[in-house]
């Protein structure tokens, strides 16, 4: 049974809360899903009434509830709400919060949300814990927290240093936001409920295997933060990777979170480390330059509001990675991302080798083409198989045929990846969060990149917005026939440039 509790969000008045958080709770009380006693504190600096609050919320929710608001779940969801006045920065709100949530009363079994700047997850816990809201003699006490855990591997360890101190390891929910989308928790079912592509999975078969997050956005108004971080940070560390592992795992012992979480540590950590003197050969970034997305003219990054004029963040990465294990030795993983390219799409592309024998040498079949697996992930959600089959007539030629899992091209129902991770906070099962070796060692795969690129601050590569990304990042491939797969239908969008 799911127990009642406090929800308790820091930062309730934030972009996070606004328009993440408190949509997937609304979502969830429409889906039935949320405890009868569930009740949603938001803590924040304005001097509001749970009143004032309530409505805030009701507009912060019009532009996201699917198919309009509904005025009775609302209302169910409003009498969940209430507001406390506090400042972050201060030991007495502590105190004060405390004494609200004991008083009110408001359930005894907490979770706090810090939908704030990671920055301040270090202080925040420890004031926390000044007032005793990190026991739990009365009820349980979690915590959740966003990425980027820490800046790099060091950063992070003292992070981590400093949340232990006063929170166990199994009250701690990282949250990596990709983990809740059901696609990507499709890789497990596909890989894990499917026999038939298991001895297919390894080196002996797959040619290498590519992720990409592409995405038509900016920095939509982030500058403060993302100028600190650039791509490498804010997604390859953390959600690039983590795809990455479920794709190269090894089937875990059971599903629990351990188990899983175990068998993905295991991946980051043999992940093959990059030299400094690799860092070039095996990682590429770049930054955009103004250009056209749908028809409309887009600034270029160093002109987006709050960038400084000389930055050379990276709105672009992409890394070739090795893992060395028996499965993948040698099979190159390459994953890119990057902000401004012509379309969303998330998508994960195995092309399989070539059949050891060229059979057709002889007839008029040119190259034939090897086989690919897609897994779509956003916006199309799709799994397809890429087969070569006989054109008909006499002649003995082959196209490309495709076989779609039935979600090809089919509206989903739409759920937010928040919506199953809060739920999962909830009833306490912190399978899809993160532990903290996971950080840890994704931080160890990337730091050296880190450290080469933060001392060559002259000179940045350039993509026009509204292409695939530079041409350069091709340098990547091992071989001449590999190239990037920018849709799910390979045809004629293949390849970088712009
Ligand atoms: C966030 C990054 O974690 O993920 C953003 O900070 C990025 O920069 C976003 O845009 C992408 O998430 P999604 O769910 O829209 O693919």
């Amino acid at each position: 049974m799911v127990e009642p509790c406090t929800f308790v969000i820091f930062g309730a008045t934030g972009n996070l809360a606004r328009n993440k958080l408190l949509p997937a709770l609304y979502h969830l009380e429409s889906a039935g899903r949320l405890p009868a006693e569930l009740k949603i504190a938001g803590f924040a600096r304005r001097d509001w009434s749970d009143e004032h609050y309530r409505k805030a919320v009701e507009e912060y929710l019009e532009p996201h509830a699917r198919n309009g608001l509904d005025r009775e779940v609302f209302e169910r969801f409003a009498r969940r709400l209430c507001y406390f006045q506090g400042d972050l920065h201060e030991p007495d709100s502590y105190r004060d919060l405390a004494s609200f949530l004991e008083e009110r009363p408001l359930p005894a079994n907490r979770i706090f949300y810090l939908a704030i700047r990671p920055a301040e997850f270090g202080d925040v816990s420890s004031h926390l814990a000044s007032v005793g809201l990190n026991q739990e003699e009365k009820g349980w006490s979690r915590m959740v927290i966003e990425k980027p855990f820490g800046y790099d591997l060091e950063s992070a360890h003292i992070l981590e240093q400093q949340l232990h101190r006063n929170f166990r390891e199994e009250q701690l929910f990282r949250i990596d936001h990709y983990l809740g989308k059901g696609t990507v928790q499709n890789v497990l079912v596909f890989r894990f409920a499917n026999l038939m592509m298991e001895p297919l999975w390894n080196r002996n078969f797959i040619d290498h295997v590519q992720i990409t997050h592409a995405e038509s956005q900016g920095i939509e108004k982030r500058a403060d933060y993302y100028d600190g971080a650039g791509a490498l940070r804010d997604m390859m560390q953390s959600h690039l990777l983590q795809m990455l592992t479920l794709v190269a795992m090894e089937p875990p012992a059971r599903l629990d979170a351990e188990s899983l979480r175990d068998e993905k540590v295991k991946v980051l950590k043999s992940i093959r480390p990059i030299p400094p003197n690799a860092v070039h050969a095996q990682a590429f970034r770049a930054q955009y330059k103004n250009g056209v997305i749908d028809g409309q003219s887009v600034a270029s990054y160093l002109d987006e509001e709050g960038v400084a004029p000389n930055s050379t963040t990276e709105t672009y990465a992409a890394l070739k990675l090795y893992i060395d294990n028996w499965r993948w030795r040698n099979v190159p993983f390459y994953i890119r991302t990057g902000k401004r390219m012509k379309r969303n799409t998330s998508m994960i592309c195995i092309r399989f080798k070539h059949p050891p024998q060229q059979l057709f040498r002889e007839t008029q079949l040119e190259q034939i083409k090897p086989n690919w697996l897609v897994l779509g992930i956003q916006p199309d959600e799709c799994l397809r198989a890429e087969l070569q089959v006989k054109v008909p007539g006499l002649e003995m030629r082959t196209r490309t045929t495709t076989l779609d899992a039935s979600t090809c091209g089919i509206p989903q129902m739409k759920l937010d990846a928040y919506e199953a991770l809060l739920l999962d906070v909830i009833e306490g099962d912190s399978s899809l969060f993160l532990r903290y070796d996971e950080v840890e060692w994704a931080w160890t795969v990337v730091d050296p990149i880190l450290k080469v690129w933060s001392t060559e601050r002259e000179y940045i590569h350039t993509y026009s917005a509204g292409g695939w990304g530079p041409e350069a990042a091709n340098r990547l491939f091992d071989r001449d026939d590999q190239y990037w797969r920018n849709s799910i239908n390979d045809e004629g969008e293949t390849g970088e440039g712009e």
